[in-house]
């Protein structure tokens, strides 16, 4: 079985019926997750960097939402930019980003 270092939960703003309503996908996080993954390819973290998409946390005010495990580090109000500097200093080089930390 893979032990990837980091799993990353994405939310991909979908109620749990699956419609895509909430409000994470409204603010873009189909963008953050397409940029996670190239920052994941960029920086050849396949092999150490698992990531899935969930459905809504109920916290979407501060959507989109990224958790990382282990660490258990919320990320809220993402975009791509921010996303990217997340696979740099907390994915790589493991340090997290505790400005958009929620
Ligand atoms: S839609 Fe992402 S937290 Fe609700």
């Amino acid at each position: 079985m893979v032990s990837p270092k980091y799993h990353v939960f994405l939310c991909g703003g979908t109620k749990l019926t699956g419609d895509k309503k909430g409000i994470c996908h409204s603010r873009g996080s189909e963008d953050v997750v397409r940029k996670l993954m190239e920052a994941i390819d960029e920086r050849d973290l396949s092999g150490e960097v698992m990531v899935s998409a969930t459905s809504c946390y109920g916290i979407c005010d501060k959507g989109p939402i990224a958790v990382v495990y282990p660490d258990g580090v919320w990320y809220g109000n993402l975009d791509a930019e921010k996303i990217a500097l997340i696979a740099e200093k907390h994915l790589e080089e493991g340090i997290p980003v505790r400005e958009y930390t929620l």
